[in-house]
Parts: structure tokens; sequence; C-alpha cells
């Protein structure tokens, strides 16, 4: 048995992490995964989770008894009204279905087998990605039957959207056709349209009966700002576009391991809302039985203590504003101190953890191999991974690899 098993490549994202740790190399700099380090380039639990994980532990009316199917019921209202907003309509007609997830990979995951199962697909069954996108959308998909195909997104040109290129594909692509948006701190690029350019988005995908299969897993993370972050999903929710959205709180609360998310299935009425909520319990089911409870706990507490929340909020703050300077800095040292060829406005136009440099695979590899400096192949940098203490050994080590 298994000899015919074969081998298969190791993820292109975690295999960094282990290269990394590996590696005796004093200067050795991680920018692969995207997880926030301090700048010490440590892993930085919020000091607002520090107090949440407290009150739990003094908690003594907690047990260990399983979850519902679909989870904390107060963790996923609670989280539902942050992505949707508080105001949210669809939320007041009871018409969101929200199941607690093992954080935002098992959301898209519950999401891709629901559509697997009932969406109304015009022909195959297809999901259009962004290209490029994060490398796990491809597999997710595949493995409950879905072909991903891409739409364009990125355009090296200008390192920036291509936008038309975008527009005209949800034009040309059959009606009631699945589109894969990144709510925020579009991943790996860290290109987001702009508010003008999402309304046109979702002109043409009404216009067109698409479907928004929306992944959200840097709320507050890319601006600082939790409401700012959320514009595309409550903009597209607030046009009646057909959306569900996959939550995580893996970033933006620095909850990597807990496995902490929602799917949030944005419905016509409480009668479907009733339907979909039945059969996301069998799907949910079969797959996991019920979700784990101590991440769900944590952020049921910081979302409904306001004091908590101005915490919360206060923690995001320090991230992103510590990544937003390492991109100004970035910019500053390649522009103005190596005077390194080429246009660097983009690492400061782009948000979000991640920056899409725009250095081809052999200048990436060349950056891993000499320079000890981790990064995938698509030339894409964890911003968090900077800090003042190896951004100048980065930047210079960049500089070499662009000069050639
Ligand atoms: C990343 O893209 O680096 C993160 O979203 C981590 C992951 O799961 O790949």
């Amino acid at each position: 048995t298994w000899q015919q098993v074969p081998l298969a490549p190791p993820d292109s994202i975690f295999k960094l992490t282990a290269a990394f740790k590996a590696d005796t190399y004093e200067k050795k700099v991680n920018l692969g995964v995207g997880a926030y380090r301090d700048d010490n380039s440590k892993p930085w639990v919020l000091p607002v989770v520090k107090k949440a994980t407290q009150l739990l532990l003094t908690d003594d009316t907690l047990d260990h008894e399983y979850l519902p199917i679909l989870g904390l019921p107060e963790y996923t209202a609670a989280a539902a009204r942050l992505i949707l907003g508080p105001d949210s309509p669809a939320i007041q007609e009871n018409r969101v279905v929200s199941a607690q997830t093992i954080s935002g990979t098992g959301a898209n995951h519950l999401g891709a087998l629901f559509l697997s199962r009932f969406y109304g697909f015009n022909g195959d069954k297809k999901i259009y990605l962004s290209n490029p996108t994060w490398a796990n959308h491809h597999a997710i998909f595949r493995n409950v039957g879905i072909e991903p195909v891409d739409y364009p997104y990125y355009d090296p040109k200008t390192i920036g959207l291509d936008f038309d290129g975008f527009i005209n594909t949800l034009k040309a692509a059959p009606e009631r056709s699945v589109f894969l948006l990144h709510a925020c701190a579009h991943n790996p690029t860290g290109v987001d349209p702009t508010p003008e350019q999402w309304k046109g988005i979702a002109d043409v995908i009404l216009e067109r009966k698409h479907y928004a299969f929306f992944d959200c897993a840097y709320q507050g993370f890319a601006s600082g700002d939790l409401d700012k972050d959320a514009f595309a999903v409550r903009y597209f929710v607030s046009r009646g576009v057909p959306s569900l959205v996959c939550q995580s709180f893996a970033k933006n609360a620095g909850l990597y391991g807990e496995r902490v998310g929602a799917l949030h299935v944005v419905s016509k009425d409480l009668e479907t809302a009733n339907r979909i909520k039945s059969q996301l319990s069998v799907l949910q089911r079969s797959e996991i039985s019920n979700p784990p409870s101590h991440g769900a706990r944590l952020i049921t507490l910081i979302l409904n203590d306001g004091a908590l929340f101005e915490e919360w909020k206060r923690d995001i703050s320090t991230m992103a504003n510590r990544i937003i300077a390492m991109r100004k800095e970035l910019h500053r040292l390649l522009t103005e101190e190596l005077r390194t060829p080429g246009n660097w406005d983009h690492i400061i136009n782009q948000i979000g953890m991640f920056s899409f440099t725009g250095i081809n695979p052999e200048q990436s590899q060349a950056l891993v191999e000499k320079a000890h400096v981790y990064l995938t192949g698509n030339g894409r940098i964890s911003m968090a991974g900077l800090n003042s203490h190896n951004i100048r050994y980065f930047a210079e080590n960049l500089d070499k690899v662009v000069r050639g």
C-alpha cells in the first residue's frame, strides 16, 4: 500500500518558515509568511488579548463542552456586526447566516463547499480568482470540485491594478459567475481598488448577476481603521449584491494558531437564511462537528466589551502604523539613499501586510540564497518582517539584486 503515492511539493509559504528557522545566519530576515512581528522580529501577543485571556482564566462558568455546530452564537453575531457594520440592514432583517469556522481558510472551505453543493452554476463549476491570489485559494476550490479561473488584477507595468482588464472580465464572464474578491489588503499584491473602482465593480457584478465571494483576512490591518477596511463588503451588501464573506481574526487579533474565523452568507430574506443555515449545519457537522471555543471566547469578550474593543482598536493601529512606517522607510532608503533603479512608489501606495516588490523570480531566489532574506518566488514581501534593525540590510540587498 501507498507505494503509488506521489511526493507532493512543500507549501510555497510555510516552506519558507521552515527554511528560515533552520538558517543559522545572524542577519537572516523572514519576509515569507504573513504574520505580524514587532520591532524585534518577535510575534506580538496583543495586550488586549492578554487581558481577555486573564478574564477567561478566572471565569468559573466556562467548561470544555461542545459548542453548537455553527459555533458560539455571541461570537458569530459580534463578528457579523464587525464586518457588516453595526447598523447593517441585512443583520437587522435577520438574513445573515453566520458560521464559526477554522479561521479564514476554514471559512473559504465551507463557503466553497456550500457553493459546490447549492450554487446554481451556469455550466461548469468555476470560480474567478484574481491573478495573482493567495496560493491556497486554488487548492481550496479544487478540493470541492470548483475549477479556478484567473481574472486580470495586477498590472506588472504599473505595479498597480489592471482595472480595465478586471472590469472587462467581469463583463465577459457568463451571467451568475462567482468572483472571489479580497475585501481589503489584497494578498499577495497589497493593491486594492479605490472606493470609486469598487463602485464600478459592483455595478458590473449586479448587471451580470454575478456572485461576490469576499475573503476578508485583514480588516483593520490595512488602514488601521476597522470601518474603512470594511468599505467594499458593506457597500456591496448595501447595493444588494449577492455575497458571502470569509472572515479571519488571525491577523487583526494576532490569533493565528487559535483558528478563529467565520463565514457570513448574506441572503435575500429570513426564510432563505433559515434554509442556508440548515445546510451549513449539515456540512459543518460532517467536517468538524463543531468549532473550537477558546479563540471565539476571546474575540467575543473583545467585541462585546466597550473598553476592550477600544483597546483592540489601539492595538490594531499599533500594528498598522508600524507597517506603514516600514513602507515609508523602505521607500526612503531605496529612492533617496541607495537610488535603486526603477520607481518604488508602489511600496508606499500598496497597503496591508504585503508588498509586491515587482522583482522577478530569479531576483527573489537570489535574495533567499545570497542574502538569507526569505520571500515567496513572486516577489511578495511581508512588510511585518521588516523592522528598524533589519530594514537597511534588506534594502541594500534588494538594491543589489535589482542592479543584477
Ligand atoms: C500568507 O499568505 O502568508 C498568510 O495568509 C498565511 C497563510 O496561511 O498562507
